[in-house]
């Protein structure tokens, strides 16, 4: 990794992904992790204020980016929770089949090189009935926002440590045997619309 994406991009990520929207976002889907719970793309840990810990017994948080581990740790520290942090990538986890309750992964499957690789190994990793909880940003519904995407992403891809505009987020979770429950969708306020359009919800394995 050049100075660019190890210094630069985790900053500037953590700072793309702190916007008001996108923190409503986290107060919806994370307290939804239950039990021995792992997520995925940690990154600087901005979801950590938003755990229950009457509801969470242990996390597990996993990320190839040892910057952005560093910038968790204030988060990290104020934290009620036993928490371990793995470096790794999501499609390759040293981690045990059937160990958790609950994968939380918000705005990592559009940054995760191979995400069918990277949901497979959520399935392994998860309890039978246990729960993927997601909230993506991807794929936009309209034809004419969707182009855009395809026209931008490459550029996009480059500037931003990997993250994909117009992946097809539900497709690739059903893709990988997941029963996707009820989920939501729409574009976030304040937030150009390629990429601002998010889908979150549950699904079981
Ligand atoms: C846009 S950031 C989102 C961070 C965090 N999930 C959040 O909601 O703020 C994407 C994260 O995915 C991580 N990532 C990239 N490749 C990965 C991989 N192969 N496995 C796991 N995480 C990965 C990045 O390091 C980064 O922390």
């Amino acid at each position: 990794m050049g100075f660019y994406n190890e210094v630069i991009v985790p900053r500037l990520v953590t700072c793309a992904c702190g916007t008001k929207p996108i923190l409503k976002q986290r107060q919806k889907v994370v307290p939804l992790a239950k039990g021995a719970v792992l997520e995925i793309g940690m990154g600087a840990g901005q979801n950590l204020p938003y755990y229950d810990s009457n509801s969470v017994t242990s996390l597990v948080g996993i990320d190839p980016c040892q910057t952005s581990w560093r910038l968790a740790q204030p988060r990290a520290k104020a934290l009620g929770i036993p928490l371990e942090f793995v470096e790794g990538s999501a499609e390759s986890m040293p981690l045990p089949d059937a160990h958790f309750d609950t994968v939380l992964m918000t705005y990592s499957l559009c940054t995760i090189p191979d995400a069918g690789a990277a949901l497979a190994e959520t399935y392994r990793v998860l309890k039978p009935g246990g729960r993927l909880v997601f909230c993506e940003h991807g794929e936009a519904p309209d034809a004419s926002v969707a182009q855009w995407q395809r026209r931008v992403n490459p550029t996009w891809r480059r500037l931003l440590g990997g993250c994909n505009l117009n992946r097809p987020i539900v497709s690739l979770i059903r893709d990988a045997q997941f029963r996707v429950g009820r989920f939501d969708q729409m574009y976030l306020p304040g937030t150009p619309r390629i990429a601002g359009y998010n889908v979150w919800g549950s699904a079981e394995r």
